[in-house]
């Protein structure tokens, strides 16, 4: 049973980067650090990036176009990394620190990224989401989302289908429901949240293999205390 599983990951691992190769991650980390760029204090950053993925190329390349642009970022990713996982990709970067979520220390940043985690998490654990989200912004000016919304059965069945093929092989739950636009602007209204920019009709995947526009069902939102 191990076997078959470890086959499909693998399969699952290649199929994606046929799907999309890094378009998405070449394209989120460049909407990101155009956002930092714009709201950022000086010319050092200091960013935590939550539930930064077991290929955390988004922060990468972010980081990548920070220093390009001569701003020096420091940054810290956090997620479910095993000890080997944090070795590894602690040895990979300067400046970029991993540590597992049960570490994490709270520090205080300009920027926390949460990108694609909090459908992850589970929309309809509404408590879970709502307490994350009021500790990190207690530790950071501002809270750039990336998430998606769904419209319908269509829409939530793409999107689905979607995080099954990039997660499936990383044992990353795969979400039931994503959020809508009145229950998101709800809940940050609750937890005093406003919304500085919003990018919406974003563009991730090859058109080629997606020819019915995507783009309504992602959004990069980025937020400051009230
Ligand atoms: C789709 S990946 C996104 C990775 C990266 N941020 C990106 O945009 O490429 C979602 C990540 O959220 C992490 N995560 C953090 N907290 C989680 C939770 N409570 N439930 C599920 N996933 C969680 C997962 O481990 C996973 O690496």
């Amino acid at each position: 049973m191990l076997y078959y599983q470890d086959m499909l990951k693998k399969f699952l691992h290649k199929f994606r980067f046929f799907l999309v190769g890094n378009l998405r991650e070449e394209k989120l980390s460049r909407f990101f650090s155009e956002l930092i760029i714009d709201f950022r204090p000086g010319e050092h950053v200091s960013i935590l990036d939550y539930g930064s993925g077991f290929h955390p190329n988004v922060i990468v390349y972010t980081s990548e176009i920070l220093n390009d642009n001569q701003i020096k970022a420091e940054i810290n990713c956090t997620d479910f990394y095993s000890p080997e996982d944090l070795i590894k990709l602690n040895n990979l970067y300067e400046n970029i620190n991993f540590y597992h979520l049960d570490n994490f220390e709270d520090k205080e940043f300009d920027f926390v990224i949460i990108s694609d985690v909090l459908h992850h998490i589970g929309i309809e654990k509404i408590n879970e989401i709502k307490n994350l989200l009021i500790k990190l912004s207690q530790l950071s000016n501002f809270i750039l989302i990336k998430d998606h919304f769904e419209y319908g059965p269509f829409s939530r069945a793409i999107l689905r289908f979607m995080d099954f093929i990039g997660n499936y092989k990383d044992d990353v739950s795969i979400p039931r429901v994503y959020f809508n636009e009145a229950e998101l602007n709800l809940l940050m209204d609750e937890i005093k949240l406003t919304t500085v920019k919003e990018l919406t009709n974003i563009s991730l995947y090859r058109k080629i293999f997606f020819p019915f526009n995507l783009k309504k069902l992602h959004f990069i939102h980025l937020y400051k205390k009230h």
